[in-house]
């Protein structure tokens, strides 16, 4: 059942470019519009929400986190997003104008259902984006876009956090649609690159040798750092979060932009340090200010992981080691990004020993607040 790998997550991680072709599949129509027909809330309705909230925990919560980016940037809306388990506690402002988002794979997180049930007490409408038929976060909300990565059996959650990208991509740019917004010509063309999007998934999966031999040098290190910016920060959050579950090494994350705010001062020699690397094209401030990051954690001593676009020659010369990736739009960066993340948390685990599957303390569905 796990198709000759040795781990469902070896089984998951590659079942990826399908598993986003599917969540596409039906949904974009021959002339490059969307139909999301399942989304019974009224267009009417959808062009009135005067804000977008969405909650999820964990894996779902960073997929959420690059959904602001992309709703924000097509629609104009106004986007929050909140831990699940944050949300009903500290009384949320929200109303009928309001649309709340629950992303869940298992359907089954009580902090996720407790946060739309609170949200639906408030009038709001509830979108699930939910990876499980007929479980219950969708049968309690108002409409669902379900993904199609099919069963994810490990824990550590990989093929569902790629669909649940492309969900969100497909609300951002439904909105967009419904709404009417300046970035028309954008969101047609970001459409079309969304349709090829599963054969860039594809080529980097067959590039991912060298991160399996990278992460079997790093089996003795006690701490990996995490660096992005954009949508490359919730990426970051990501494969740090990969790599706590499943090598149980201390990982972190963060805004590439924050590091002199803080974080820098844990840079030591030979400390690995993982950069994802915005694309030189589209918002090419932001890629120039994270190759400089990368020079400064150097010359204190890093070993920089920079995972870049392929074409990206700035990054080349601060680079210890170098995982390329194909050129995507800004915000579709995180759907081959994260890939190499998954792999190289995956190895790692292995490399120490450790239950890929089924690591110690977690559940895959977390039905207890
Ligand atoms: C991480 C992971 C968890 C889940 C989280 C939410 O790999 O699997 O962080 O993402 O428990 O679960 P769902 O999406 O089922 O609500």
């Amino acid at each position: 059942e796990k198709g000759g790998y040795d781990y469902f997550m070896l089984k998951e991680i590659a079942e990826q470019p399908k598993a986003v072709a599917d969540t596409l599949l039906g949904r974009i129509d021959g002339s490059g519009s969307l139909t999301l027909d399942e989304v019974r809330i009224p267009t009417r309705v959808l062009r009135e929400i005067d804000k977008v909230v969405i909650v999820a925990c964990g894996t779902a919560f960073h997929a959420a986190m690059i959904a602001k980016y992309a709703i924000e940037h097509w629609t104009r809306v106004p986007c929050e997003v909140e831990l699940a388990s944050e949300f009903r506690y500290r009384d949320p402002i929200l109303d009928a104008q309001t649309l709340v988002i629950a992303i869940s794979q298992s359907g089954e997180t009580m902090d996720t259902l407790m946060a739309l049930r609170h949200a639906r007490e408030q009038g709001s409408k509830v979108l699930a984006i939910c990876n499980t038929n007929g479980s219950t976060i969708p049968r309690e909300s108002d409409a669902v876009l379900y993904t199609h990565a099919g069963p994810e059996v490990a824990v550590a959650s990989t093929k569902a956090f790629l669909t649940q990208l492309v969900a969100c991509y497909l609300v951002a740019l439904y909105l967009g649609q419904v709404r009417g917004t300046k970035w028309g010509d954008e969101i047609r063309a970001v459409i079309r690159d969304l349709s090829s999007i599963a054969g860039a998934v594809e080529q980097v999966l067959g590039t991912m040798e060298p991160v399996r031999e990278l992460a079997r040098t790093l089996a003795a290190k006690d701490t990996v750092l995490f660096l992005g910016r954009h949508v490359g920060y919730p990426v970051a959050l990501e494969g740090a979060l990969k790599l706590k579950e499943l090598a149980y090494m201390h990982a972190e994350g963060f805004a590439a932009g924050e590091l002199k705010h803080g974080p820098i001062a844990l840079i030591e020699e030979d400390l690995p340090v993982v950069v994802v690397v915005p694309s030189p094209r589209g918002r090419s401030v932001l890629h120039d200010k994270i190759v400089s990051n990368i020079q400064e954690i150097r010359a204190r001593g890093a070993r920089t992981i920079v995972i870049a676009e392929e074409g990206d020659e700035a990054v080349v010369p601060y680079a210890d080691h170098l995982i390329r990736i194909p050129a995507t739009p800004t915000l579709l960066q995180p759907l081959v990004a994260t890939v190499p993340l998954q792999v190289f948390a995956c190895e790692l685990a292995t490399a120490r020993g450790n239950e890929v599957d089924q690591p110690r303390n977690l559940a895959k569905s977390v039905t207890v607040e």
